[in-house]
């Protein structure tokens, strides 16, 4: 015989969302996880785990309040410089692709968004 028990996680969601709303933001933080979704970010880097590629944490810790950061990422994230992996070997970096085609804009939300971990 099985008991039924109904909990309510209202009151949690509720909490949840009164903390998300505190932080005030100046990029679009849906927008910036959605290109990296679209562009398979994650495979390589994740939000602090290190895989082929270092974690956004990581990143965002290497270039955090240096001025040139901003230009230095983009140039990284649009050029496909040589990286190595985690493995050693060697290979082009992924080009962000954005719709429409090179839209810098969303390119410059992503960065402000990786520099925001
Ligand atoms: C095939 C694996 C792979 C994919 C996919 C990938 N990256 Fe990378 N990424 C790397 C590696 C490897 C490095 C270089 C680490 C190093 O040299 O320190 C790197 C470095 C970076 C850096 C730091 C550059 C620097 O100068 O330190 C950023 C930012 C970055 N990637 C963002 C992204 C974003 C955003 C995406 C999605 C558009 C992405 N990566 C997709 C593997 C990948």
């Amino acid at each position: 015989m099985k008991k039924l028990h109904k909990t309510t996680s209202v009151l949690v969601a509720g909490v949840a969302a009164a903390l998300f709303a505190t932080g005030a933001q100046a990029f679009d933080e849906a927008a910036a996880k959605d290109l990296m979704k679209q562009n398979k970010c994650t495979q390589c880097h994740g939000m602090d785990k290190d895989k082929d590629g270092p974690s956004f944490k990581k990143i965002a810790g290497k270039f955090k309040g240096k001025a040139d950061s901003e230009s230095k990422l983009l140039t990284h994230l649009t050029t496909a410089p040589k990286v190595k992996l985690s493995d050693g070997s060697e290979e082009e970096h992924k080009i962000v692709k954005t719709s429409p085609a090179k839209d810098e804009a969303q390119v410059k939300n992503m960065i402000q968004y990786i520099l925001s971990l």
